[in-house]
């Protein structure tokens, strides 16, 4: 595939320091539509796919198999805090059994996205559980005690935060569609470490 010629044009200024009149207005948006309109044509096979480089393609994909490894293992993390809040911790597990089963449930929406658009790009979501949490970014940590349970799952999603934001800032205008998943996921992880930020403030001491 050819790059993209997506060009931004400036209007050249006369001797007097006034715009010429003949040409488009300043940092006026052109498209190249014929050009746009033959690439189309090309490579139909490829479906919504457009991004102009098959580095990049099979970059994106790689980045995307790796944030879904770690959907999975946070999505089983929290299941298990789930049911281990419920029956270790307490009065206070009670009260956040329901949250973090909440948590585990969007994890593995977020989960859903990525492999879709793993699949929208032509490759193939890696749900194999061999190695899976060494292709995550996150820890799968279990513990009895609810407020290592809850400081866990705040560090797995400072974690998936920082992460997140690396790889929109790398997949920037190589894939949009890509970058904007990327960012509608960092919000929701951002919502999740305020909620987990909010509980550990108001558990019991020795909790
Ligand atoms: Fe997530
Ligand atoms: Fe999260």
């Amino acid at each position: 595939m050819t790059s993209a010629s997506i060009t931004v044009k400036t209007r050249p200024v006369d001797d007097n320091g006034h715009l010429a009149k003949s040409e488009p207005t300043p940092s006026a948006f052109v498209l190249d539509l014929e050009a746009i309109k033959a690439r189309a044509r090309e490579h139909l096979e490829d479906g919504a796919v457009t991004i102009g480089n098959q580095a990049d393609h099979q970059q994106i994909i790689s980045l995307l198999n790796d944030a879904l490894s770690t959907e999975l293992v946070c999505a089983l993390r929290y299941r298990s805090h789930h049911f281990m809040s419920a029956s270790q911790g307490g009065i206070a597990g009670f009260a956040v059994t329901g949250e973090l089963l909440q948590h585990s449930q969007e994890e593995l929406a977020h989960a859903d996205r990525l492999a879709s658009r793993i699949t929208q790009l032509g490759g193939v979501p890696d749900f194999s559980p061999q190695g899976l949490a060494s292709r995550s970014h996150t820890d799968y940590v279990v513990s009895t005690s609810l407020q290592h349970m809850l400081t866990e799952d705040l560090v797995a999603e400072r974690i998936a935060i920082e992460t997140y934001t690396a790889l929109v800032r790398f997949v920037a205008d190589r894939d949009p569609t890509t970058r904007r998943l990327f960012e509608d996921i960092l919000a929701q992880e951002e919502d999740h470490a305020d909620e987990l930020s909010d509980l550990l403030r108001r558990l019991p001491t020795g909790g």
